[in-house]
């Protein structure tokens, strides 16, 4: 027997709905959808929580049809509705909890409220994803795919690290949903602190993805000329000239928080002062190395002090979620790191690695489905059968704790 899960995320900008068949087998992607406002905040440089709310109402009973069409799927196959509770902006989040409240009241269905980060960790769980087109189009494509074992077994203690635009948290899970918050950002969030980046740059939003290009671009050229070197030819010259280092906060500190606004200063200053001292189009060729310099300073703080709280806690699995952990260096970087402390002989416990499938990095339902599921089958019949009230109960939380 297979549980059907519809679920809808509205927490901040991205409208999205999915739904999921889960049994006993494995778990299939019926439909999925997310509707991305991306073009529509860009222009105030940051989301508009009363604009996003607007959207979300504007198109989440559209893609409800678009996703329940393409799973082929009626409301009376639906056997449970999960949705994004909290945290997030409470108009966005009042739209989604809206929605499904009603849905689960006329369709008389139980209903579960899954915490947004949550979602993101549980996105490492939704297994292997067999086919390639599983991809999310960004504006508004749902595949019929399929997802392999969503019992898929990462082994505990799990050491997730939290990276998104509202998040940067070290999370410690010794067993499904059991939380222990062990580090995080004492200021901005690592996304917030790209896109902030990303802004003084002038080189678009959201900043993540365009701080990342520019810094493969240094990346490259850096290669290159390293190639170059090696083999005696001659050195192209780009942006060698200056030096440009940034702090790592709190790295040196004996604990697990972060820190990332006074990086994000270092950069504004680091800018300025070039600003001042060369022409825009000298100054224009040092922006893929700022981001580059900046990229790694958080990367490497990330990545050190990730290993250094998943020696301490003994953790048999690193995780990645959330939208940065789309951060190809981050990716990398974490496995070289892992890869090394599996080599180093005082680190008794040996150390896997997830990180979410690149599809569902982003804000998604997939995630909520997927998190939900597995409430869902963790729940005795008491608790099910409660749930069948939510409707009545359930209120969204803009600061809805993890733990
Ligand atoms: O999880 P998410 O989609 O939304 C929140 O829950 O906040 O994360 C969005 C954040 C944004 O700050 C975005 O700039 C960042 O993730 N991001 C990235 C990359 N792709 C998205 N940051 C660094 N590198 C990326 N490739
Ligand atoms: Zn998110």
């Amino acid at each position: 027997m297979s549980t059907k899960i519809l679920a809808i995320e509205t927490s901040c900008d991205d409208t999205a709905l999915s739904i999921i068949s889960a049994s006993p087998k494995g778990t299939i992607c019926l439909s999925q959808v997310v509707s991305s406002q991306t073009e529509l905040h860009a222009e105030w440089g940051g989301v508009v929580p009363n604009l996003a709310a607007r959207e979300h109402q504007k198109n989440i009973f559209p893609l409800l049809k678009h996703v329940m069409d393409k799973a082929s799927i009626t409301p009376e196959n639906i056997d449970l509705i999960a949705v994004t509770q909290g945290p997030g902006l409470i108009p966005a989040l009042l739209v989604g909890t809206s929605v499904a409240k009603t849905l689960a009241y006329l369709w008389n269905k139980p209903l579960i409220g899954i915490h947004h980060v949550e979602g993101h960790i549980y996105a490492n769980f939704v297994g292997k994803i067999l086919n390639d087109e599983f991809r999310i189009s960004k504006r508004d494509d749902a595949q019929n795919s399929t997802v392999s074992n969503l019992n898929s077994q990462l082994s505990f203690p799990i050491l997730c690290l939290v990276v998104s635009g509202g998040h940067t948290q070290l999370v410690l899970m010794r067993d499904h949903f059991t939380y222990e918050i062990i580090g995080q950002t004492l200021d901005d969030a690592a996304g917030e602190a790209f896109d902030k980046v990303a802004r003084i740059l002038g080189i678009g939003y959201p900043g993540g993805p365009a701080v990342a290009q520019y810094a493969q671009k240094f990346q490259e050229t850096k290669n290159k000329n390293q190639t170059n070197f090696n083999n005696q030819k001659s050195i192209i010259k780009i942006n060698s000239k200056y030096e440009i280092n940034f702090p790592r906060p709190m790295l040196s500190k004996n604990n697990f928080d972060f820190s990332f606004s006074g990086l994000k200063t270092a950069v504004l200053y680091e800018t300025k002062k070039l600003q001042e001292k060369l022409s825009v189009a000298d100054y224009q060729l040092l922006i893929p190395q700022i981001c580059y310099e900046f990229q790694q300073a958080v990367v490497d703080v990330l990545v050190k002090k990730t290993i250094k709280a998943a020696q301490k806690y003994e953790a048999k699995t690193i995780l990645l979620a959330g939208g940065v952990s789309a951060n190809t260096e981050l990716r990398k970087q974490m496995a070289e790191a892992i890869e090394r402390s599996l080599g180093d002989p005082s680190n008794q416990s040996p150390l896997s690695y997830s990180i979410p499938d690149l599809s569902l990095t982003g804000d998604n339902a997939t995630m909520i489905a997927t998190a939900a599921t597995f409430r869902w089958q963790n729940m005795g019949e008491a608790q099910k059968e409660t749930a069948k009230n939510n409707w009545k109960t359930l209120v969204p939380n803009a600061n809805l704790k993890l733990a």
